[in-house]
């Protein structure tokens, strides 16, 4: 009777130990909260009156968004939706894939991918590299007038953008 006792003791602190691992496995796979996108994540600008007037008439909104991709991802996922009956402009899915393709893209891609300088409106220049709305307006401007820029240096020659300012932005931008 001692014996079998001890055997059943010995069986379940063995099952403890070798499920701990597993269990502290699976805890860690949990994502954080903060990778659920709701629509009051998204800023305000063009690009979310695009989302909400083209991509909740057949389900919600919050279903568009709930999971974050890359850029080319929202591409084909838009495309999708346009073959599925979604009404919209060519211009109007460009821009909603401009502006989810930053504010809802992949938790840590976001800040590794390279925003178009040559592409980028005003707004989506000011929110996603946090430069005041006039440098951003500046450099829209600047590019309609002087044409694309051909390397991010070209940023330099826009009125308003300091060295500092520059150097703090240079690695968060590319030219397409
Ligand atoms: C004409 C109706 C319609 C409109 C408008 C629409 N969708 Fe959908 N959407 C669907 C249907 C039907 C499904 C389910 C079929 C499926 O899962 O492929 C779906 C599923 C989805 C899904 C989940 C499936 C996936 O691809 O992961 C996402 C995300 C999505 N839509 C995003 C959008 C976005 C963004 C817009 C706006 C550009 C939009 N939808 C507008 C019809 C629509």
């Amino acid at each position: 009777m001692k014996k079998t006792g001890f055997c059943l003791l010995l069986s379940a602190a063995l099952s403890v130990i070798l499920w701990l691992p597993l269990y502290s496995n699976t805890q860690t796979q949990v994502p954080p909260a903060s990778d659920e996108l709701t629509l009051k994540d998204l800023p305000d600008g063009e690009g979310k009156d695009i989302l909400v007037a083209a991509c909740g008439s057949c389900h919600s909104v919050e279903r568009s968004i709930a999971q974050r991709r890359t850029k080319e991802q929202w591409r084909a996922t838009v495309d999708g939706m346009i073959a599925r009956g979604t009404q919209m402009f060519i211009e109007e899915a460009d821009t909603l894939v401009e502006y989810l393709g930053i504010h809802a893209a992949p938790l840590g891609q976001a800040a590794g991918a390279r925003l178009d300088i040559n592409s980028a409106s005003a707004e989506t220049l000011a929110s996603a590299l946090k430069i005041e709305e006039s440098l951003a307006k500046n450099i829209v401007s600047y590019r309609e007038k002087e044409g694309k820029f051909s390397s991010v240096d070209g940023l330099k020659k826009v009125p308003g953008m300091t060295d500092a300012i520059f150097n703090s932005i240079q690695d968060r931008v590319a030219v397409k």
